[in-house]
């Protein structure tokens, strides 16, 4: 889906077999939220306080789009933003997204809600991803827009109610949807077969906007202003399963994640890989802003391979690349159902992940929107140069493999890891991996 470019020495990292990972970490704050945080802080009234940003590249895109867009946006310190609403503008240029669909979809929304037009640019993998899925619904509502992959133009404001069925399970078209809808008085139903993560609606209700869930329809209520409030994000799940599974995979291991956000919508993974017989306890839990967080206490295990229902996916869409590694060390056969989305991520990651495994000697294939994974029962081979085609999970997935594989793995687009976790390489080494 990117476009290919020219390896640079800085962009390459290799990961080798590391002895016993040890220690307690925290994980930067979690993507999905930090968006949100900022963009409904740029629509409040008021201040909003954030705690636990994650400053990684997509994030930043959205806050200086929140700042183009009118509002008046801060850094206070390390994760500390202030973000003071105010009435957005058109902005004097594109928005760029960079590499964020999470950005560039739910911003769509926001601005569809408002008399204003914008024109959202992003970079060459973002530009090949499938935008129609969010713009057909805000043309329902009655927004009119140019262009179905960017650069797309939202000509906002005049909306009307929408009554849509979320089919794929999208939380950023549920997210969009919501958001245009903040502007109108009609009805705005999102009717849910299979529940995405609802963050959105959290983070709604915590700035004091009605929101309900009824069996599978969110609509909004009556109340559809936003008042500024502070907001606390805990650490990325998404990111946190990078180091879950180093630990499972490197023989002796033992660590402790804090301040995990484990909201059910986000915890697909730890459910697998505890029927795959993983050691992962769950302490210290609490609910902060409507969200659910824990210790993780991750404990270095065998694993079997296990059939992972096509109902799940949602919950751990961001997790496949990684819980495929895991099913390479796996005693047997893993079969990942409902795949189909992975195909439109940063990269074609079911792709992506079939050539990485097998350039590490794991014998691997898709079968429809499935995958499966023949599992090794203990260290495969390794060895490969991993193509991540400037897709920051499947670099961070391939370096994982490494730590335990027989054989070092190399993987391209090193630089990319910032778009989500910044600081991934040494917080990594701080365990005890050999990464670099
Ligand atoms: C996200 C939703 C998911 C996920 C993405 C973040 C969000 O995408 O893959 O990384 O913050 O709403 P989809 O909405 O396309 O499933």
């Amino acid at each position: 889906m990117s476009a290919t470019l020219e390896v640079t020495d800085d962009e390459l990292l290799a990961a080798s077999r590391s002895g016993p990972l040890r220690g307690d970490i925290d994980v930067p704050g979690d993507k999905s939220m930090s968006h949100r945080a900022l963009i409904l802080g740029g629509m409040a009234d008021g201040e909003t306080r954030i705690s636990g940003l994650l400053e990684g590249d997509d994030v930043l895109h959205t806050a200086e789009a929140v700042r183009a867009l009118g509002a008046k946006v801060d850094r206070r310190g390390a994760g500390e933003w202030s973000v003071r609403g105010a009435e957005w503008h058109s902005p004097a240029g594109p928005v760029e997204c960079g590499n964020s669909g999470t950005a560039a979809r739910l911003l769509m929304g926001a601005v569809a809600g408002r008399p204003i037009s914008a024109t959202f640019t992003g970079d060459s993998s973002l530009s090949g991803r499938p935008m129609e899925r969010v713009l057909a619904p805000l043309r329902a509502m009655g927004v009119r827009t140019e262009g179905s992959t960017l650069p797309v133009t939202v000509h906002g404001g005049g909306l009307h109610g929408i009554r849509f069925v979320n089919e794929k399970a999208s939380a950023q078209v549920k997210s969009a949807i919501l958001l245009a809808g903040l502007r109108t008085s009609g009805t705005v139903e999102v009717v849910e077969p299979v529940p995405s993560r609802d963050h959105s609606e959290n983070m709604l209700r915590a700035f004091g906007c009605s929101v309900e869930r009824d069996g599978e329809v969110i609509r909004l209520g009556d109340r559809r202003t936003l008042s500024g409030t502070d907001v606390a994000i805990p650490g990325d799940p998404s990111s946190a399963a990078f180091a879950i599974v180093a630990a499972l995979i490197v023989p002796g291991s033992q660590i402790t994640i804090r301040n995990v956000m484990a909201n059910p919508l986000r915890t697909g993974l730890i459910t697998t890989l505890r029927e795959m017989g993983a050691g992962i306890r769950l302490g210290n839990q609490r609910s902060q802003g409507g969200e659910a967080i824990a210790d993780l206490t991750v404990t270095a295990s065998a694993l079997e391979g296990v059939e992972v229902p096509a109902g799940r996916a949602p919950s751990m869409i961001d997790e496949y690349p990684i819980l495929a590694v895991a099913a390479a060390f796996a005693r047997g056969r893993t079969v990942m159902h409902g795949l189909a989305e992975l195909r439109v991520k940063e990269s074609n990651r079911l792709a992506a992940i079939i050539a990485g495994l097998q350039a590490c000697g794991v014998e691997t294939r898709e079968d429809g929107d499935s995958l499966i994974v023949e599992g090794m029962g203990g260290p495969p081979r390794g060895g490969g140069t991993v193509r991540a085609h400037h897709d920051h999970r499947i670099a961070m997935s391939f370096l994982v493999m490494g730590l335990g594989a027989q054989q070092p793995v190399r993987v391209d687009s090193g630089n990319m890891i910032a778009t989500s976790f910044p600081g991934f390489v040494p917080l990594m080494r701080s365990l005890g991996a050999v990464i670099g």
